[in-house]
């Protein structure tokens, strides 16, 4: 049900290349990816084919065995882990890039600030986090008439089925405003080296791991 949903508005393929462009990567090849939240593997999938290792990472079982299913040859540089931004720990090697797609807005910002620390732990010194996800990007006091006008675009879109579940997303999810997440980022190591939104809502961030934290004083 999720990917029939979600394949109304998004190409996947497509999403992963414009990722790629906005990363601007050198050496896929020879890099690691975490995927967190991965799902039903609109990004891991993909990556597999490209990097050298992929950790496809999600709290939901069922959307772990739905991109399991949807591997159709042996991917031996593609792993899962069934776990969370609050649980996962990362074995070996820290990584060159974490993935998080559509998923962080699920923790509220105090968990989002945790989570981000313990992202700086699973990442090298330089190495990079990409995070695609509804971010409020326009000023606060035109909240009502932004948020109307993008409910009604995607029930253009997607149906009137999705509009429930975006304004579901606004009332009950945690999508949070830019400067806040911005804070975060830089309180937890790293510096936003590019954000980008088309409609001032769904956001893409790379941050940059620019500060070691130190290990005791992170969960
Ligand atoms: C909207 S889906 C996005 C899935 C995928 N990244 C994509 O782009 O289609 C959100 C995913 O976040 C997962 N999720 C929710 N809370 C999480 C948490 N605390 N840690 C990791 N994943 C979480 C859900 O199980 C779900 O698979």
């Amino acid at each position: 049900m999720y990917d029939d949903q979600h394949q109304k508005f998004r190409d996947y393929k497509k999403e992963f290349k414009e990722m790629l462009e906005f990363l601007e990567l050198q050496n896929a090849e020879d890099k690691t990816v975490v995927d967190l939240g991965c799902g039903t593997g609109a990004t891991s999938l993909y990556a597999a084919d490209l990097f050298k290792a992929v950790y496809a990472v999600d709290v939901s079982d069922v959307m772990i065995e739905r991109a399991k299913r949807k591997i159709e040859r042996d991917v031996p540089n593609l792993k899962f882990a069934n776990a969370g931004f609050l649980s996962y720990e990362h074995e070996g090697e820290p990584v060159d890039l974490v993935i998080t797609k559509a998923a962080f807005h699920h923790l509220p910002d105090f968990w989002k600030q945790i989570a981000l620390l313990r992202i700086n732990r699973i990442l090298k010194m330089g190495g990079l986090l990409y995070i695609h996800d509804v971010v409020f990007q326009f000023d606060p006091r035109a909240y009502l008439g932004k948020i109307n006008s993008w409910i009604s675009g995607f029930e253009k879109v997607a149906g009137e089925e999705f509009k429930t579940e975006v304004e579901t997303h606004i009332r009950d999810e945690y999508s949070t405003f830019g400067w806040i997440l911005k804070g975060m980022l830089e309180k937890a190591g790293f510096a936003v080296e590019k954000c980008r939104s088309a409609d001032d809502f769904v956001s893409e961030y790379a941050c940059r791991k620019v500060n070691e934290l130190n290990r005791g004083e992170t969960a």
